[in-house]
């Protein structure tokens, strides 16, 4: 794997949550492959998961993690090609990335989406300055419209959890919020459910809130939540921002917010979130409380995707 922006990076997605699953069973069996071998790590934004889980991945294989954020504690950075920097941006991403190119073995970068406009957010512009310029391998720690990383742990914490001969109804359902989110996770989780093909796979959100095609791609997609619950083993609540609406709230219905009423319409479902969740907005507490909430496991979980990705690139990245 050259990098991992996405699932189309992945020349096998099971054989990348076998390495994830096997790393969890054995966390130091390669301990030796990232000696002497640096992780730049860039954050434009916040995180907790992503950022630790990672650095605890690097460690497992012996490689140091250097944590950057970028938005704090570097120059302002300028994006576009060609501009004259006579504003607030003091550097451009071509030294910027260069220059860390020359540090670290592979970098990886956070950036979010502005929300405001979709075509400069969907073409990944800040990612792909980066992969430009930069020299090494790049990893996504989310981007403007994908997180790899969550959706190859979501997968895994998934699979650990099946062993029927059918395949597990997984529903996404969208739920209500009080800001305006990025699609990356809703996204990303689509296309690894699509790609992976083990899964009976539906989406759920109220109209208006429709993903992108090409992430949701052959989905189950129903307007009428509780019809959509039905039979579900796994739910993955996550509120996302409209697509069409480009970035817009175009519902706060607090029906749509994930309950036990809810959890009566499935098969006893495990319920996922990515986390950060907003209590009592998104899910109640009674569901993240109770006994069919996932949510810490599969945020344990990142380490082992964060490990399998980072070996690959150490094996065969070059
Ligand atoms: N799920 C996730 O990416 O969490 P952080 O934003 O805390 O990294």
């Amino acid at each position: 794997m050259k990098q991992f922006i996405s699932v189309t990076d992945v020349p096998s997605v099971p054989r990348l949550a076998e390495i994830a699953l096997d790393y969890k069973k054995n966390p130091y069996k390669d301990k030796g492959i990232g000696e002497n071998k640096k992780l730049g790590m860039i954050f434009l934004n916040p995180s907790l998961r992503t950022r630790l889980s990672t650095q605890v991945a690097a460690s497992n294989l012996g490689m140091e993690a250097i944590v950057f954020n970028i938005d704090k504690e570097g120059w302002a950075l300028e994006m576009k090609d060609g501009v004259i920097m006579s504003g607030n941006t003091t550097e451009h991403v071509k030294e910027a990335a260069a220059v860390m190119g020359q540090y670290f073995d592979i970098l990886s970068i956070r950036t979010f989406p502005g929300l405001k406009n979709k075509d400069e957010d969907y073409t990944e512009k800040y990612i792909h300055q980066f992969i430009k310029y930069a020299g090494k391998p790049v990893v996504s720690l989310e981007s403007a419209t994908l997180h790899p990383l969550q959706s190859l742990t979501d997968l895994i914490t998934i699979k650990e959890r099946w062993n029927q001969p059918r395949k597990p109804k997984v529903v996404m359902t969208w739920a209500p919020h009080v800001k305006a989110l990025p699609q990356a996770v809703p996204n990303s989780f689509a296309e690894w459910m699509n790609a992976w093909g083990e899964v009976d796979f539906t989406i759920t959100h109220p109209e208006g809130y429709e993903l992108d095609p090409k992430f949701s791609g052959q989905a189950h997609i129903e307007y009428n939540q509780d019809k959509a619950l039905e039979g579900a083993d796994f739910v993955y609540v996550k509120n996302w921002s409209s697509y069409v609406d480009y970035g817009k709230i175009l519902n706060t219905d607090p029906h749509w917010q994930f309950t036990n009423e809810k959890l009566r319409h499935t098969n006893d479902a495990r319920v996922m979130h990515c986390l950060p969740v907003r209590r009592n907005v998104v899910i109640a507490d009674e569901v993240l409380d109770g006994p069919n909430a996932i949510v810490i496991p599969e945020a344990g979980n990142r380490v082992w995707a964060a490990q399998a990705v980072l070996s690959e690139i150490l094996k065969h990245g070059k």
